[in-house]
């Protein structure tokens, strides 16, 4: 392997600059993270403490085995939409490990409006399950819901993807032999009820969890009969009479305690063999990564300035050098595993596309996980190139990196826009994991490119009408749509949303990349396979 040597002098003055600016970048991030780590406020937050209960985070921390982190998939999900009030989409996810074994977590924090679902809730949800069906991981559920958060119904409800999905997902996963196990800690009403009573094992606390199809106000209205919570689906009733719980705990110290019981007696997980080395850290501090990360997407880096920051000894091996030469593809290690990279170094040309393709191919014979570094505006445009058939050459790029079946991860350090997406592993590719930096845009193409084609669309339109576009009207509308686009492409946007697993800070991306890979290796990875390649 050889070892990169870097061309930045990291003691400039623009270099300085930069990190002050990042720093500033940084500090927008912990601030978000502050705010919706807190929950749902004082008020929730004292009336959920009064009732002898531990606050979400809290209950991951007793889960888990001390002093080892948990991956928190998507924190500022629904960030910065409906006025702010559901942090964290109601709904903490994510992966840690419990006796010693890596585990899917997802649960409701009741202090966000009662642990109800609304859009992003039902996506964090989902993808939980997801990790854990592509990773054969178990789950852990904490259930503290009043299911369905009813205002937002109509767009939460019906659908393929909606609440059924979750149910849905259970059963198949059951079917596939991964471990659920739930415990209700508070309400699990309506829908929600089927969580416990579709997993392996349900824990419900005493005078505390309750799971009922229609609760008491229901039960009323539909058939005039009055009956406490306690009644109708508290712990005594599931445990002794129903059988839709199998054990009961005194308090949510006491599940925990039950849950981690249960794990000790899993069967012991698979583990995909790989060669693994002795990790040895990057021979560049990964703080000098604020100072290289893309703020201004103009400014060209070379990525094995940001590979060194990141990988084993800062050394690669790098294929296809000097051909193709605006993605580097090298074969490194991270913590010990091996990886092949991909990392955009500029516009997607014919050659690079082929040579990307190829890279793929040998990754996935050797069986050996893919990290894609997204800094991409996009494919080469022009007459020239169409000529040469760049489509076809594109369409062998994203063919590769659908049918890769080994874990892919994507980690967008820069600009993410237009098809570039979809052939470095964008969202729509599977990634096992996608993480963006605080500084990333994503979108179909820039702002100023998207100004420069809807102006131009706009101007003809009016032309078209027979009027003639004031210079105002044009440079009021092109301003918009450049404000629109910043707005709508920054990481924050796509968070909130949750078309990514989250935004880190880049010197965790290391970490993170080798605990994905870690918990990769708990499915067996999958015999290659490839379509038709237009040659
Ligand atoms: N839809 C919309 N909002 C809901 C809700 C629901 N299903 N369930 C609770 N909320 C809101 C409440 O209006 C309240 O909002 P606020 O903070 O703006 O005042 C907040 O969530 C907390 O509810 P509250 O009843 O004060 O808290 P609690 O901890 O005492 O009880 C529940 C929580 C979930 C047990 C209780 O609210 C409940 O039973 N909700 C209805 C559950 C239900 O029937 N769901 C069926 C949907 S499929």
């Amino acid at each position: 392997m050889e070892r990169l040597e870097s061309k930045i002098d990291t003691t400039s003055h623009s270099f300085g600059e930069q990190v002050d600016q990042y720093r500033q970048i940084l500090e927008t991030f912990h601030g978000k993270m502050d705010r919706v780590l807190s929950g749902g406020g004082e008020k929730a937050i004292k009336k959920h403490r009064e009732r002898g209960k531990l606050l979400v985070r809290e209950r991951i921390e007793q889960l888990t085995d001390e002093q080892t982190p948990f991956l928190e998939l998507s924190p500022l999900a629904a960030n910065d939409q409906y006025e702010d009030a559901f942090p964290s989409a109601g709904i903490v996810t994510g992966i840690g490990l419990i006796e010693g074994r890596e585990a899917v977590i997802v649960a409701n924090d009741a202090t966000v409006k009662g642990g109800t679902y609304i859009r992003e809730t039902i996506r964090k949800h989902v993808r939980a399950q997801e990790v854990a069906m592509e990773n054969h991981l178990p789950v852990v559920y904490m259930v503290d819901s009043g299911g369905v958060f009813l205002p937002e119904q109509s767009r939460v409800f019906p659908d393929k993807e909606d609440f059924g999905r979750l149910f849905r997902n259970q059963a198949q996963m059951s079917a596939r032999g991964i471990p659920q196990i739930s415990i209700v800690m508070g309400s699990c009403t309506a829908g929600g009820a089927y969580v416990p009573a579709m997993s392996d094992e349900t824990i419900i606390v005493r005078n505390q969890g309750t799971i009922f199809i229609g609760g008491p106000p229901l039960v009323k209205a539909a058939t005039g009969e009055e009956v406490t919570d306690e009644e109708l689906g508290g712990a005594e009733v599931h445990t002794r009479i129903s059988g839709v719980a199998d054990h009961m705990a005194e308090d949510d110290q006491d599940a925990l305690r039950i849950c981690r019981d249960i794990f000790k007696g899993l069967p012991r997980p698979y583990k995909e063999p790989m060669d693994i080395q002795p990790a040895r850290e990057p021979r560049y501090d990964a703080r000098e990564l604020y100072g290289l990360a893309p703020i201004d997407l103009k400014k060209p880096i070379d990525a094995r300035e940001i590979i060194m920051r990141i990988v084993d000894d800062s050394s690669i091996q790098e294929f296809k050098k000097d051909y193709g030469t605006t993605l580097v593809t090298a074969f490194s290690r991270i913590m010990g595993y091996p990886v092949g990279i991909l990392a955009n170094n500029g516009v997607i040309h014919g050659e690079t596309a082929r040579k990307g393709a190829h890279f793929i191919e040998l990754c996935q014979y050797r069986k050996i996980p893919l990290i894609f570094l997204q800094n991409i505006s996009g494919f080469i445009v022009g007459k020239k190139y169409e000529q040469e058939g760049i489509a076809r050459d594109g369409a062998k790029l994203i063919h590769a990196v659908a049918n890769a079946n080994v874990p892919k991860f994507t980690v967008i350090f820069g600009g993410s826009f237009g098809a570039g997406n979809y052939a470095m592993a964008g969202r729509a590719y599977d990634p096992r994991l996608l993480l963006m930096w605080p500084n990333a845009k994503i979108s179909v193409m820039g702002g100023e490119q998207a100004a420069s084609v809807l102006t131009s669309i706009r101007e003809a339109q009016l032309k078209k009408a027979g009027k003639t576009p004031e210079d105002k009207e044009i440079q009021d509308f092109r301003q918009k749509m450049l404000e629109r686009y910043e707005y709508e492409g920054s990481a924050y946007y796509s968070t909130s949303r949750v078309w990514d697993d989250g935004i880190i800070d880049p010197v965790d991306t290391r970490k993170v990349l080798a605990m994905g890979i870690a918990l990769a290796r708990n499915a067996p990875f999958e015999e290659p396979r490839n379509g038709i390649f237009r040659m």
